[in-house]
């Protein structure tokens, strides 16, 4: 009899499909700010946006999306790391509804930071508690999708990203000389402030059911094209700025393995994208670069000075810039980041890479 022998093949490749479906099912949320933003700013009236050319030039369709890239940004590519079938979409973007939902979300805001004033002059961005509100928002969305314990299910089991901290320093500390915050407070005492302002953020995270969290550091802030352009005389980086990175970078990552003893887990991965930044800034040449100082597109010294607009200076081949605009990296140096992400070793990924975690995940 060949019917049942058939239908038991069938599900075999049913209960195998299924198994399989529900492993690549894994949902990633991004949360953070223009290192990540995929769209989100598109639909507010802010200054703060990446929607006209040449932004996008190397993405797959050649139009300007939001992403800070010229390319993918750093949530693209890890999404096609963990087998994802699209990144996540903007929050805000008409087309996440239905399905598309369990796939993920990005709730990332060009401008935004850990602080609810840094960005004000941007004016109309998803400032952090906003950022967390909409997530509570999606999660009611996706049960009445597929009900309350499969929605959690999916929240537990999912990949976040949080990229924050740069802009509390660029877009308020030194947003002008002598700004509020830097009468203040010194960048020894503001750097924990800030940290345990992160904290409360990453708690709330947390108690909205998030489990895996990478949290990257910031770059190595006074090194970007627009801090060269602005305040180095012979292209070093600014020192300023360097020891704010210098100071916020291992406090994050203190904070962070204070958390998961705390909460008797490994729930926050600390990205070193400080070291990351480093190497090829330092060596640019090793890493395929011919420069780290000029940005791809821009204007005046180093192409650091403005914003990147369909009348900047343009260079051809932007696989051979770090930079790709004043603050944010190329396509091809995001995806040496995540390449880090993914199998660096402790230094770069602490308390283990990416690809630990999916192997660990897996068999849970
Ligand atoms: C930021 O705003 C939220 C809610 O609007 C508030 O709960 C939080 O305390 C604020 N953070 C700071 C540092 O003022
Ligand atoms: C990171 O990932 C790679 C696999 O790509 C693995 O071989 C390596 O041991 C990992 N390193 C650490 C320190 O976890």
């Amino acid at each position: 009899m060949a019917t049942p022998s058939f239908s038991i093949i069938l599900s075999l490749l049913l209960i195998i499909g299924v198994g399989i479906s529900q492993s690549e099912a894994r949902a990633f949320f991004v949360f953070g700010d223009s290192l990540v933003d995929s769209g989100n700013n598109n639909y507010l009236a802010t200054t703060a946006r990446a929607d006209s050319p040449p932004y996008g030039i190397d993405y797959p369709t050649r139009r300007a999306t939001g992403r800070f890239s010229n390319g993918y940004n750093i949530p693209d590519i890890i999404s096609q790391q963990i087998g994802s079938s699209e990144s996540p979409l903007p929050y805000l973007s008409p087309a996440l509804t239905g399905q598309r939902l369990l796939v993920g979300a990005n709730f990332a805001s060009a401008g935004i930071g850990i602080l609810n004033d840094t960005g004000i002059q941007f004016i109309n961005i998803i400032r952090m508690p906003q950022q967390l509100d909409y997530f509570r928002q999606y999660q009611r969305r996706v049960s009445g999708l597929i009900g309350e314990a499969s929605t959690q299910r999916l929240v537990n089991q999912a990949l976040v990203l949080m990229t924050l901290g740069g802009n509390d320093f660029v877009n308020n500390y030194f947003l002008v000389p002598n700004s509020a915050r830097s009468r203040q407070f010194s960048i020894p005492d503001y750097v924990p402030f800030l940290i345990r302002e992160y904290r409360k953020i990453l708690m709330n995270v947390y108690n909205l059911g998030a489990r895996r969290v990478i949290v990257t550091g910031t770059g190595p802030l006074g090194c970007v094209p627009a801090e060269l352009a602005q305040r180095s005389r012979n292209g070093e980086c600014s020192p300023e700025l360097q020891q704010a990175a210098a100071l916020f970078n291992p406090q994050l990552m203190q904070m962070l393995q204070g958390l998961n003893r705390e909460l008797g887990s490994n729930v926050f991965i600390a990205a070193n994208t400080q070291q990351m930044h480093t190497n090829f800034i330092t060596n640019p040449q090793a890493y395929g670069f011919i420069t780290s100082k000029v940005a791809c597109c821009g204007q005046g010294p180093y192409n650091g000075l403005g914003l990147c607009t369909p009348l900047s200076n343009l260079c051809p081949n932007r696989d051979v810039y770090a930079f790709w605009d004043p603050f944010h990296p190329s396509e091809r140096a995001n995806k040496i980041i995540v390449q880090q992400i993914m199998s660096g070793t402790t230094e770069y990924m602490n308390p283990m890479n990416l690809s630990t975690i999916l192997a660990m995940d897996s068999q849970a």
